[in-house]
């Protein structure tokens, strides 16, 4: 398996671009299921989870046609309706293909995603939404078996904010008879986007981004073009590298109104962080102070950028105290970042970090994406060599990581699997 090798030591200093966001690019992918007409989408990251969800389309009968400039789904027809165990295990957001399929063919089967390296993520929500629509959902050998003739709005009070879960019941809606109210949804900028695109290609929806979504079905949808938002995790992860290095960036076709919990504890930590347009510019000069925090849904401190912030704390001047409250074991990175040198210790959800001068290199490795990001940062603040392990983790989420990195001044390189 390939390995990210670290020299940290090195301010980040410069200019990138943030690619679209990965956590948009998925749903609205299994959006062009919900159509026999091409969707084409531009601002499409070259990730490795954007290939399986190509793959697990095309395993379907789907045309996927991708080049650096826009990606063009076609689905005429479906020729069969079913996630298999081998691509749904490796990526969880494979349950999003779940609403659309039942919605266009009126039957999908689709593997139960199983244990998860963050938590147990079940998809009752996702389940007993499709449920109220009138599907039958049965779960056997490992798949859930949904039919449903033609699915029918209903009022859902979702029990907890999911944001798959939201945005698998909104695409399920757009074709269903009637009116659906989804209570309690995700307010999440993808849900967003989501819906942007849906709306472009016919759906009738109103208050995506707010904690009702109302969605009048209809009985086709066509096809639409869509551009897709760029991603806030990228963007924060760059900010919180640069702010623990004590460096200076500027990050272009980003989306700052997106990022207001992240700028504002950055700030916090001391940064100066100033956006425009499409822009977000920080600088921090020295140590970074200390900031506790938790995560919760948007518009909340995101989970996805709490490994990041972790980091930035090992080297902080004081003690943070940092609480997990969305997935129950994502605190892995945090036994890794000891390895470095860090000062953490783990009580439950919450971990309490205190701030220590220097980190030191280190072998690492994380079992999630988020946390390698995580371990990243801390690699580059280190003294000396970090080699992050299981860079595929990193390539799920992180456009060109090395390209960005090193264009901001990091001394980062690609060790291919055997050569370390
Ligand atoms: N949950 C349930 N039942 C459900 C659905 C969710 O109990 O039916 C629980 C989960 O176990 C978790 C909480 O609800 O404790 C929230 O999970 P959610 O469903 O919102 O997570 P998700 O939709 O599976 C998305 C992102 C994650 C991100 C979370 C939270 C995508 C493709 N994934 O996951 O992104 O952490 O929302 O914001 O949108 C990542 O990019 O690294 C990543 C993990």
């Amino acid at each position: 398996m390939d390995k990210l090798r670290i020299t940290g030591g090195r301010p980040l200093e410069g200019e990138i671009r943030i690619s679209g966001a990965k956590n948009a690019a998925l749903p609205i992918l299994c959006a062009a299921l919900l159509t026999a007409k091409p969707l084409t989408l531009t601002n499409v990251p070259a990730l490795r989870d954007v290939s399986t969800m190509a793959k697990l389309l095309g395993e379907m009968g789907l045309s996927v046609k991708r080049s650096p400039e826009r990606t063009v789904l076609h689905a005429p027809s479906i020729e069969d309706p079913t996630a298999s165990y081998d691509l749904v295990k490796t990526m969880r957001a494979s349950v999003l293909v779940l609403g659309p399929l039942l919605a266009r063919c009126g039957r999908a089967k689709v593997s139960l995603p199983g244990g998860c390296a963050i938590g147990a993520r079940p998809v009752d929500q996702h389940v007993t939404g499709l449920e109220a629509m009138g599907a039958t959902i049965a779960i056997e050998h490992g798949y859930m078996h949904a039919t449903a003739e033609r699915l029918r709005g209903a009022r859902i009070v979702m029990d907890l904010v999911t944001v798959t879960g939201t945005e698998n019941l909104m695409m399920a809606a757009a074709l269903a008879e009637g009116e659906t109210l989804i209570e309690n949804a995700a307010r999440e900028p993808e849900v967003v986007d989501l819906a942007r695109c849906l709306t472009a290609m016919g759906a009738k929806i109103q208050g995506a981004g707010s904690p009702v979504i109302r969605i009048t079905g209809v009985r086709t949808l066509g096809g639409a073009e869509h551009r897709v938002v760029p991603d806030r995790i990228e963007t924060g992860t760059y900010l919180a590298a640069a702010a623990a290095t004590g460096g200076k960036v500027r990050l272009t076709g980003a989306v700052p109104d997106a990022l207001d919990a992240t700028l504002d504890k950055l700030r916090e930590a001391g940064a100066t962080v100033a956006t425009t347009g499409d822009s977000i510019e920080l600088q921090m000069s020295g140590r970074p102070t200390a900031v506790s925090l938790r995560t919760a849904p948007y518009p909340g401190f995101a989970t996805d950028m709490q490994a990041q912030f972790m980091a930035l704390a090992t080297v902080a001047h004081g003690t943070a105290v940092i609480t997990e409250t969305i997935f129950e074991n994502r605190f892995m990175h945090a036994l890794e970042m000891q390895r470095l040198g860090a000062d953490i210790r783990l009580e439950g959800n919450t971990a309490i970090v205190n701030g220590v001068a220097r980190l030191q290199g280190a072998r690492v490795m994380a079992t999630d994406l988020r946390a390698s990001a995580g371990l990243v940062i801390a690699g580059l603040v280190a003294e000396g060599e970090t080699v992050v392990d299981r860079v595929y983790q990193l390539d799920r989420g992180y456009e060109a990581l090395e390209n960005k990195l090193s264009a901001l001044g990091a001394r980062v390189e690609r060790v291919r699997s055997g050569l370390l």
